[in-house]
């Protein structure tokens, strides 16, 4: 599906301000989707002008683009805390809670992030809601008994209130969709999740269950772009 160039210009524009944020000798994670693509554009020509920055990314297709348009690009393992995260999100609450993993990234997303000293989530201001859920929250599980471990997702859902709460398989190609560690994801419609870091405990509690896309306290800042303009809404220190 191709993106209206509105939407493009948004994701662009806040990916631009994003850049405000890098400093010379930063060591910074690279995110996943079409916003963080954005960034990784506008990035690569300070880069190629001089700046000093390193990035490790997020998942195999950042690493490639980031490689391709000549980012220096490095194991996480190797650089150890990160000085700045620079990720998109499928949705963000005004407790600058988060849905990710839409692109399939969660997991890495997820380690990346807790590696960085400060998370900035980079949107078109739609991403932007007053309750989470209404995206279906990705769930990534072992293909081992993936179906078992799908009914309890569901099990725990109906018994926390949200009783129609369904876990699709997430397929491509007509098979199971591999995430980029060879792990499955569910995607869970919850509808409108009541308490987050709730559900988000909870959901980490179920054997099988890798990691899921509900990011709780670790955004920084939302920085969202809409029509009239990009503003930046900053968290708790
Ligand atoms: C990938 C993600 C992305 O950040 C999320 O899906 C948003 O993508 P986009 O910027 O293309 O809207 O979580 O796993």
């Amino acid at each position: 599906m191709n993106t209206p160039p509105a939407a493009e210009a948004m994701k662009r524009a806040a990916a631009a301000r994003a850049l405000e944020f890098v400093e010379d000798g930063m060591k910074i994670g690279l995110g996943t989707g079409s916003t963080a693509d954005a960034f990784l554009d506008l990035l690569a020509p300070l880069v190629h002008a001089g700046l000093k920055i390193v990035g490790t990314p997020t998942s195999q297709r950042t690493a490639d683009k980031a490689r391709a348009l000549g980012i220096p690009i490095e194991e996480l393992d190797m650089l150890g805390p990160l000085d700045l995260v620079v990720d998109g999100a499928d949705e963000a609450d005004g407790d600058l809670n988060l849905i990710k993993g839409g692109g399939g990234a969660l997991l890495r997303e997820k380690i990346v992030a807790a590696s960085g000293l400060r998370m900035l989530v980079i949107a078109d201001e739609t991403k932007l809601v007053d309750r989470l859920g209404a995206f279906a929250l990705p769930v990534e599980v072992v293909p081992f008994g993936h179906g078992s471990t799908a009914r309890r997702i569901a099990a725990v859902a109906h018994a926390r209130g949200y009783p129609h709460m369904v876990p699709v398989l997430r397929t491509k190609d007509y098979a199971p969709y591999r995430t980029d560690n060879g792990n499955y994801i569910y995607d869970c419609p919850f509808g409108a999740i009541e308490n987050v870091p709730l559900l988000a405990v909870t959901l980490s509690t179920i054997p099988g269950v890798v990691e899921h896309g509900l990011f709780v306290g670790m955004a920084s800042a939302l920085v969202l772009a809409g029509p009239s303009g990009v503003r930046v809404i900053v968290g708790p220190p």
